[in-house]
């Protein structure tokens, strides 16, 4: 009998590429192959659970939803309805730990069990020392034991109901808290992976002050800036975010010194100090739960703007603006998370990706400018997900543009992972304010403008669109065109639209519907997007002179 060498070798190379492909994303987790983790591939960072690529199309509860185990029967089937993946849900410290040292984690669990009755993932808040710059999470022992969980203290000498970032019995308590949560999550769900993502506190930094003025706060204030933090600025000193460059500049880059003789007197300064020890403490907090369970970790954050001063926002929290004050000593954190309300979106995600960070946006407006936002964040950002704040009070399906939305990206979600590596997408609003947005994409030059027809425009036009093969497209949204030009400015050709159909995918396999063309396509003069209906199109094009 002849032996089939070819096999055998093709069988041992299959094999050798397999596990080479299986240890590149095991990466550190060995033991763990499906643990949610950050990779990132050309400069993209995307969300991996169980092995694959994820978007986060989620929804965040409000903050005393899921304390209840009842009150979040009816929401559990409100947010599939919705079209929601995840659900971004508070855990407090006070629940958890409401005895020194004993842990109930009843609630934990059942949370994890309905969301996987739901076929939904979840990301939990870790609300403990701070919430929105206040200490209302802390378990009541430590609450009244003020003198051992020392406070912040601002200008008029008040002691606040904010533990002070400098206060160690603080920061062991709380560690200490959450690592145990992570222990138990890695022991409930490091198989299945309900769980992908934690965040690490809610909106931390000094309210009322632009820096905490306690004894030890003082003391620190007013000795020398860190090494640490020195030797990274002078590494870091040409890509610095230009607010620290700015502020460090004032003193023409001192090495060495107090905070004010590093970076001046005054609240950017006082600023400067909070950031540094707030991200001090939820590093090492985010450390105390990784040694547990490592799943990827953030901190979010409170946006400034307008006249706001440091204390009319929380003062030291990961703005965009001190990120690299935040990155000079996280070794745990995944990334900066902005709670992005404010009406420039898009500005505001390009901040939050600057020095490399990775997009999510845990909160932000729930409205239809919200549902329409997110293309932006996923389709130009690459955000590894987007969540509307306060989704309790969307009950009705149907009239929530979010369940549009949604439903559109999470068919287009297989693709939009793949183009985002390819650099081969774009996500858009177009409206008054800005009614065209140009791109290069597939060899060609696309101009998305808002839709019109005999006369009539929409006022405001959103989606995404990809490339799909040579001279092929595919996209997803409402009320925009597309119209396509040669890449080379001195080209003569004329670019045609070959045909376009709309379609939808089923279990990640496209099935068309109609054939669209006539005033469809505006006779053949655009790719068009009708601002009655949300739509998935694909359109081929071909050249003409
Ligand atoms: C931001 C906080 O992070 C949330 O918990 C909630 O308080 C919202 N603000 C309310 O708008």
């Amino acid at each position: 009998m002849k032996y089939p060498f070819r096999k055998i070798i093709t069988a041992l190379l299959i094999t050798a590429i397999f596990i080479l492909f299986d240890s590149r994303l095991a990466l550190s987790q060995t033991g763990n192959p499906g643990i949610p983790r950050l990779i990132k591939q050309d400069s993209v960072v995307q969300l991996f659970v169980n092995n694959k690529p994820f978007i986060i199309l989620g929804g965040e509860l409000n903050n005393s939803s899921s304390s209840s185990i009842a009150y979040m029967q009816p929401i559990w089937k409100q947010v599939k309805n919705l079209n929601f993946n995840t659900l971004v849900t508070p855990l407090s410290w006070e629940q958890i730990e409401p005895q020194e040292g004993v842990f109930d984690f009843s609630l934990v669990d059942s949370l994890i069990s309905s969301a996987r009755q739901n076929n939904l993932h979840l990301v939990f808040l870790w609300l403990a020392s701070w919430k929105n710059g206040m200490s209302s999470y802390p378990p009541i022992w430590v609450k009244r034991d003020y003198k051992k969980y020392k406070r912040a203290v601002i200008q008029n000498g008040q002691t606040q109901e904010i533990l002070s970032t400098l206060c160690a019995a603080n920061l062991q308590a709380d560690a200490a808290a959450f690592g145990a949560l992570m222990k138990h999550i890695r022991e409930f769900d490091g198989e299945q992976h309900t769980v992908v993502m934690m965040q690490v506190e809610n909106e931390v930094g000094i309210l009322g002050d632009s820096r905490d003025r306690s004894d030890a706060a003082n003391a620190a204030f007013n000795s020398a800036v860190p090494k640490e933090l020195l030797t990274y600025l002078v590494k870091n000193k040409e890509n610095l975010v230009p607010e620290i460059k700015n502020q460090w500049a004032q003193s023409g880059f001192k090495t060495n010194g107090t905070w004010e003789e590093v970076f001046g007197k005054g609240p950017d300064c006082d600023k400067l100090f909070m950031a540094w020890n707030y991200s001090g403490y939820v590093n090492a907090v985010a450390a105390a739960g990784k040694k547990e369970y490592p799943i990827p970790m953030y901190a979010n954050a409170w946006l400034d703007g307008g006249n706001a001063k440091p204390g009319d926002y929380p003062s030291g929290g990961p703005l965009a603006s001190v990120m690299d004050i935040w990155k000079a000593h996280i070794t745990a954190i995944d990334l900066f998370a902005p709670d992005l309300y404010a009406a420039d979106y898009d500005e505001r995600c390009q901040k939050f990706t600057q020095r490399g960070n990775t997009l999510f946006i845990p909160e932000m407006n729930s409205s239809d400018d919200g549902a329409r936002n997110i293309f932006i964040a996923i389709g130009k950002y690459n955000a590894i997900g987007v969540s509307p704040f306060g989704i309790d009070h969307l009950k009705d399906a149907d009239k929530s543009l979010f369940t549009k939305s949604y439903d559109i990206l999470q068919q287009l979600s297989p693709l939009i992972l793949d183009k985002q590596i390819k650099k081969q997408v774009i996500g858009f609003v177009v409206d008054e304010k800005t009614p065209i947005v140009s791109c290069e994409m597939n060899g060609y030059r696309l101009e998305i403008s808002l839709d019109e027809l005999f006369g009539q425009r929409a006022s405001i036009g959103y989606g995404i669109v990809m490339a799909d093969g040579p001279d092929k497209f595919i996209g997803g949204g409402s009320g925009f065109r597309v119209r396509f030009f040669p890449s080379a400015k001195n080209s003569k050709s004329m670019i045609g639209i070959g045909g376009v159909t709309e379609g939808i995918f089923k279990n990640d396999e496209w099935v068309p519907g109609r054939r669209l063309n006539g005033d469809e396509d505006d006779q053949g003069r655009a790719w068009r997007f009708a601002w009655w209906q949300e739509s998935i199109e694909k359109c081929s094009i071909y050249k003409y002179e």
